[in-house]
């Protein structure tokens, strides 16, 4: 029989760690359930004493999505478990994850804790998850710089407790795959108890899949996982890249299976690029636009006579064939939300409206919509109707190289109408300083990418830029057939972000008080 690779995705929990970053509750939503339709098994929907706003995405997830187990992370503190579990209660099936650091470094300079309290705390927080739910998992913060006697320790105390999932934390990147794998067999033979072990790897030197995959080697049967490889610094093991390692190498993963719809793949990478704002490397393993792409004569030549001959990978296995949707100009708003639906994607109420009209205005200026050009549209809807937020109403700019380049753009938010002309060097950064006059936000650009949705002349331009507002740090993005429009959607898409979690800093504020 076969045994079970675990998929733990914490995208929405680590992956949302990446700086810059602040994916809202809808955006969290239409994660969960992509993630779903994946398949993976467990999705750790966030940390839910950190923010309102994550305890509230860890509430509607465990409210409405099916499938995988939904997962909340806690320190040991009980009011903190607390708190994890009132969000998680919705849930069908619930797992509470615990984690204490037991690195020296971590143990003087953060906790402030001496060995024997960390042993106490990690006693008393898995025992009180346990008062909830039988799924409870342990992590060891900064397991890979602990002394592995006092880590197995602190390990045998967890499942003492009643912890059933042990995770091994290379929190800051420092595991070399052998060694990585010897810790896990260490773990294994040393701390004896009914528990399945799992891996959770940072990418500080490119290690985190090698590093998860040397886990699995050593009896690893979980891995804790993030799309496109997000998460804190340089990130986290990448899903993608796990699981088709997996399956595409049987023979040295022998009796091990997982459970993903790896079609799946290419559709959860771009949406989790769109909403989050990090672009995916061209050249990225199993997701990136090139992963099938031959250059030389003699690939090409190969390819067309036999795909094996430079292909390990099927792209359709992965998703990675753009397909070509039926719709046009003329298609109605029934037919433009049962392709959406039929594409998995939830969008209702003002979402769907506004994805529709820009549908109708894309379909006007570009023949062939692909689902990569639907997703785009859809996903930066979701993302602009932040509340309390201003809405693109017009456009117009003016540039060359005769006159100095203006623009004027009409915004909108809960009803009113905010106009405003700027002039400036270029027609996009004359949009941008006209969005800022007409919000009030002074913001910074830090980062500006333009890409393409799809090839060809009339492909949708996909624009990602990155604000700064009072230390406050987003990401942005914005498409359109037009460049400039596409900078402009993508920039008030950042302002409307940085409102948002202004607004979530003052709730926050007051809830803690002077
Ligand atoms: O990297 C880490 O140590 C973590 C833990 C909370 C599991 O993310
Ligand atoms: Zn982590």
């Amino acid at each position: 029989m076969a045994e079970r690779l675990i998929i733990f995705d914490t995208t929405l929990r680590d992956g949302e760690q990446s700086p810059g970053i602040s994916l809202d509750v809808a955006e969290k939503l239409e994660i969960a359930e992509q993630l779903a339709r994946l398949g993976v098994d467990y999705i750790e929907a966030g940390f839910p004493v950190a923010s309102q706003g994550d305890f509230e995405a860890v509430e509607a997830i465990s409210r409405s999505v099916q499938g995988p187990v939904i997962a909340g992370l806690s320190r040991t503190h009980l009011a903190d478990v607390d708190r994890c579990w009132e969000a998680l209660r919705p849930a069908a099936r619930a797992r509470i994850h615990v984690f204490i650091s037991t690195s020296p470094s971590h143990m003087e300079h953060m906790l402030k804790m001496t060995p024997e309290q960390v042993k106490q705390e990690t006693a008393a927080g898995v025992a009180r998850a346990r008062t909830y739910t039988d799924d409870v998992e342990f992590s060891p913060q900064d397991a890979t710089r602990t002394p592995l006697d006092f880590m197995i320790e602190v390990l045998q105390v967890a499942v003492d407790s009643g912890a059933t999932t042990l995770n091994i934390p290379d929190t800051v990147g420092y595991g070399i795959p052998w060694d990585f794998g010897t810790i896990i067999q260490y773990v294994r033979d040393n701390v004896p108890g009914d528990y399945v072990i799992s891996t959770h790897c940072h990418n500080d030197l490119g290690l985190a899949v090698a590093n998860s995959l040397a886990g699995v080697n050593a009896g690893a049967r979980q891995v804790e996982v993030c799309v496109n490889g997000l998460g804190e610094r340089a990130g986290n093991a990448a899903l993608e890249e796990i699981v088709m390692a997996v399956r595409t190498r049987p023979d040295q993963f022998e009796g091990i299976e997982v459970g993903v719809n790896t079609e799946e793949l290419a559709r959860t990478s771009r949406l989790v690029s769109r909403l989050t704002g990090y672009p995916v490397q061209y050249n990225k393993a199993v997701v990136g636009r090139n992963a099938f792409a031959h250059e030389s004569g003699i690939h090409q030549h190969g390819v067309l006579a036999e795909r094996t001959t430079y292909e390990i990978i099927d792209a359709s296995a992965v998703g990675q064939t753009g397909r070509q949707i039926v719709l046009g100009k003329h298609s109605g708003r029934h037919a433009f939300a049962d392709t959406l639906a039929k594409m998995g994607l939830v969008v209702q109420g003002d979402a769907l409206n506004a994805a529709f009209t820009r549908f109708k205005e894309l379909a006007d200026r570009k023949v062939q919509i692909t689902d990569a050009d639907l997703e785009a549209i859809v996903a930066e809807e979701l993302g602009t109707n932040v509340e309390q937020g201003f809405t693109l109403e017009a456009l117009e700019v003016q540039g060359g190289t005769v006159d100095t380049p203006r623009a004027r753009v009409v915004l909108s938010r809960t009803g009113e109408k905010s106009e405003q002309t700027a002039e400036d060097d270029g027609m996009i950064d004359a949009a941008c300083q006209a969005i800022k006059a007409a919000t009030g936000v002074d913001a910074s650009l830090l980062g500006f990418n333009v890409s393409s949705v799809t090839g060809g002349v009339d492909a949708l331009g996909d624009v990602v830029v990155q604000l700064e507002h009072d230390g406050i740090r987003v990401s942005g993005r914005g498409v359109s057939t037009d460049v400039v429009e596409a900078s402009a959607r993508a920039f008030l898409n950042a302002v409307n972000r940085i409102i948002r979690v202004k607004a979530r800093n003052e709730v926050r504020a007051s809830e803690i008080g002077p």
